[in-house]
């Protein structure tokens, strides 16, 4: 009795006094432990530690939460030249020690924990430039190789020739029930959607979802009317160079693939505002949306690019989901408080949003209103490591919460 009381006591006051651990990756090459404290509408972000490991361009971060295990994909290679996918195990404050690496086809752009008996048994790769993903059993080992490595084609460029004359697999979101995989393919304008073997880790190709022409579908996330119910399910996509978000409602007309069915496609941005294409940016690069995450009914999605509260200051996109239909609305954009916003995650609480900036290689904190959705002012921000410079792949690539 007094143990447990005690232990509860401890619990209770950790998060007031410790305040929360982020973690972020820079393509220059370490991952970043940060430590974060709220103080009421201002709060304090500071850098704890870093670790190399993460071969030479860390690009994206994964955690499974519940094994400490932290997943970071390599973008380097690609062109005949192999790179590295990396595990690391992070302890209680943070601090993140290798665990496990393998090598890679290269040009490894997002990894995701799929299959296994908690949905954390194997990784999946979405390699952009070698137009292919890649599969690999946990834990990794020097001599792992890839179980699968699925090479996608496609028969003609797309509309925007520049980016889609080949495939470019950008990330693979596991469905909620860790049965099926989607794939947004920027190159080819497709969902390319898998079911998963859970013992084996081994994917079978679906049938493929089409996005509209020229969209490149860069990433995704689900939402449900219930947490404890699939029905009604939903998923919203980003688009990266038509500038858009599309919802996609999903149906299993067989025990064997999913089909995804798209519904509305919405502007990352208020009516009547464009996104700024390279004639009118001021660095002569285009606008180009990265992410989209959901948190409640609400949808938000980063745009990079676009400047529209200032110089180096990016937006987020806002919008409310009809909860009987699924249906978006657009809210309003709100300040990224970060220049190339490349990703951002909420807090499982829903109160705290968490923006990489690539270019301007910082991590800004804002609050959010976990009732009406929306986004409200910056409670701080840090510069991690070095900032990128413009169009380069050399800021910070990823932000998460490590919680
Ligand atoms: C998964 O693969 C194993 C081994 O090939 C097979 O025995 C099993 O039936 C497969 N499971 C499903 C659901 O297809
Ligand atoms: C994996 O799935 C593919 C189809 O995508 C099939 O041809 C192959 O036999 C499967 N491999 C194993 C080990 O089950
Ligand atoms: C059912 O699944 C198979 C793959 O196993 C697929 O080829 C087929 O198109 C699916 N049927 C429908 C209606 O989606
Ligand atoms: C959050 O939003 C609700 C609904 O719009 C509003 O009533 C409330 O005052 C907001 N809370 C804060 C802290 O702004």
């Amino acid at each position: 009795m007094h143990f447990t009381h005690f232990t509860y006591a401890g619990l209770a006051l950790a998060p007031s006094v410790l305040g929360q651990t982020l973690l972020a990756s820079h393509y220059t090459g370490k991952i970043y432990t940060l430590a974060f404290s709220r103080n009421g509408n201002s709060g304090t972000l500071t850098s704890k530690s870093s670790v190399s490991g993460c071969g030479s361009m860390p690009s994206w971060l994964g955690l499974d939460s519940a094994s400490g295990t932290l997943l970071c994909t390599d973008e380097s290679g690609g062109n005949g030249r192999s790179a590295k996918v990396t595990t690391f195990s992070v302890g209680n404050d943070g601090t993140t020690t290798l665990s496990g690496q393998a090598t890679t086809t290269g040009g490894d752009v997002h990894g995701s924990f799929y299959g296994g008996s908690d949905g954390k048994g194997f990784v999946v790769l979405s390699e952009y430039d070698p137009s292919t993903i890649s599969t690999f059993k946990l834990p990794l080992t020097s001599s792992s190789t890839a179980l699968q490595k699925i090479k996608f084609t496609q028969s003609k460029s797309g509309p925007v020739s520049s980016r889609q004359n080949a495939p470019h697999p950008h990330s693979a979101i596991t469905g909620p029930m860790g049965n099926y995989l989607v794939v947004p393919d920027l190159g080819a304008d497709l969902l390319r959607i898998f079911s998963i073997n859970t013992t084996t880790g081994n994917l079978t190709t679906c049938p493929a979802a089409s996005a509209n022409a020229g969209d490149g579908p860069r990433h995704g996330a689900w939402w449900a009317p219930s947490a404890s119910s699939l029905t009604g399910l939903r998923l919203y996509t980003v688009n990266e160079l038509s500038n858009t978000v599309t919802a996609w409602t999903a149906s299993y007309p067989n025990n064997s693939c999913l089909t995804l069915t798209k519904t509305q496609t919405l502007s990352t941005y208020p009516s009547g505002q464009a996104p700024p294409n390279s004639a009118q940016a001021t660095n002569g690069l285009p606008a180009k949306a990265a992410e989209v995450h959901v948190s409640g009914n609400f949808v938000y999605v980063a745009n990079r690019n676009d400047q529209t509260f200032g110089s180096q200051q990016d937006s987020i996109a806002t919008y409310s989901i009809d909860p009987s239909t699924g249906a978006l609305t657009f809210i309003e954009i709100t300040n990224a408080h970060a220049w190339y916003p490349r990703t951002f995650q909420i807090n499982k609480a829903g109160t705290l949003v968490a923006v990489g900036g690539q270019t301007s290689s910082n991590v800004a904190i804002i609050a959010r209103n976990t009732t009406s959705g929306r986004l409200g002012g910056l409670l701080t921000s840090l510069q991690v490591a070095s900032t990128g410079g413009n169009g380069q792949e050399n800021g910070l690539s990823a932000v998460i919460w490590d919680e």
